[in-house]
């Protein structure tokens, strides 16, 4: 990854830049890219210089004075939002187009259309082939903006441009590769009413799906209960289960052909022996015993399968950290654990960071710092892509 050192020039334009603009900026911003804006004079009007400037630390530039020297700085140009007839405009400018061919600088613009536009091919979508490579038109998704007065816009969601952005950036090292993951908690049920789960909130198995579409892996995500939305990512194909039995049979059934599995679901440990078709009532009892059976464990089933794609597991502790990721290397026979301790703040359930430390089967150690899930997710996978191709290599 190259994110720190990105020079995004983000180009906004139109009445939709105030909220949309300023909404992806924040986003970009956040992710560790740097960006610099260049607003159109409209732009302005509804979002001034100032606080572009303030929102990405570099001063704003006027859209219509952008230099060539200004332009050529730029690794990626991000047009968002962006009109129609601006779109065409800039498109038409032989200075910019000279630029971008010369300094090999690609086009991401998402036009802001009337909801009744929406499908519709731009005129100058022809003109994207002549552009370098990975320009493109991101066109809207189903999210159609409030503008207020303004009416509604139709325009790229900030998580679809983002997306874009991140596989503009990223490498492409599992290009293809087919990866079963599993994410969330899985829900044991006691009676139709009742039930046992956990705090898993699904958001690092969610954080590694992303990441691994991002690099190009072809995901099936097999997934309890989930607190955020499903990426809508064509390739992350969710498989929804409730129990932990279900997630067994599920991930077994896709396990063949798969490369990778990373198995970060927080799957119950046990589940009630019986289960009460009927409501239980309380008749007066002060005490209910509950049996409860262990469930299948789905890691060390696939640890113990020969012929078996390389495997990752994921263990959450409070204790000996190192020494538990060790003995669960072993005893399940994966090839890779990631560890974090749920005592220390930030890294535990129900947050959006995490601490994590890989050991390898080989006994590497990486100690991540804490980062937000979605930077841990990129980490975690850098060290599985290098892993897995070494492991390949074994295999042969
Ligand atoms: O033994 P423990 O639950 O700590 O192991 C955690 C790892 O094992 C995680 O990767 C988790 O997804 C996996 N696991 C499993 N099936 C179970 C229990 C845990 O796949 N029944």
């Amino acid at each position: 990854m190259t994110q720190s050192k990105a020079r995004i020039l983000l180009i906004v334009d139109g009445a939709a830049a105030g909220l949309p603009g300023l909404q992806l900026l924040l986003r970009l911003r956040q992710a560790g890219f740097g960006v610099q804006v260049a607003a159109s004079a409209a732009a302005q009007d509804f979002q001034p210089a100032v606080s572009w400037a303030a929102f990405s630390g570099l001063p704003c530039m006027a859209l219509e004075k952008v230099s060539v020297e200004q332009l050529a700085q730029a690794e990626l140009l991000l047009a968002v939002p962006i009109s129609q007839n601006r779109l065409e405009q800039l498109l038409s400018t032989q200075q910019w187009r000279k630029t971008m061919q010369e300094h090999n600088i690609p086009l991401l613009a998402a036009p802001a259309l009337l909801p009744d536009e929406a499908e519709t091919e731009l005129n100058c979508a022809d003109t994207f082939a002549e552009l370098p490579a990975g320009s493109r038109i991101i066109m809207p998704d189903e999210q159609r903006w409030d503008m207020g007065a303004m009416g509604s816009i139709a325009l790229a969601s900030t998580e679809r441009c983002m997306e874009e952005v991140y596989n503009f950036f990223t490498v492409s090292d599992l290009l293809g590769k087919k990866l079963l993951l599993t994410a969330g908690a899985t829900i044991e049920d006691i009676d139709p009413v009742r039930f046992i789960s956990n705090r898993s909130t699904g958001r690092m198995g969610l954080a590694l799906a992303r990441a691994a579409a991002r690099r190009g892996a072809c995901v099936k995500l097999v997934h309890g209960p989930l607190a955020d939305p499903l990426p809508a990512n064509p390739r992350i194909e969710p498989i929804a289960v409730r129990s932990a039995q279900q997630m067994y049979e599920q991930s077994i059934t896709e396990l063949k052909n798969m490369d990778i599995a990373i198995l970060c679901a927080a799957v119950a440990d046990f589940t009630p022996d019986q289960y009460a078709p009927k409501k239980i009532k309380k008749h007066g009892e002060q005490e209910l015993s509950l049996l409860l059976r262990r469930t299948p464990d789905i890691l060390a089933s696939i640890g113990k399968q020969e012929k078996r794609p390389f495997l990752v597991g994921f263990a959450a502790e409070s204790d000996d950290l190192e020494l538990n990721a060790r003995l669960k290397l072993q005893s399940k026979q994966c090839d890779m654990i990631c560890a974090n301790d749920i005592r220390e703040p930030g890294s535990g359930f129900a947050v959006h960071t995490n601490r994590v430390s890989i050991y390898s089967k080989e006994g590497h150690v990486t100690q991540l710092p804490l980062l937000s899930k979605d930077k841990c997710a990129e980490q975690i996978l850098e060290q599985v892509s290098a892993h897995y191709y070494a492991w390949l290599q074994n295999q042969r």
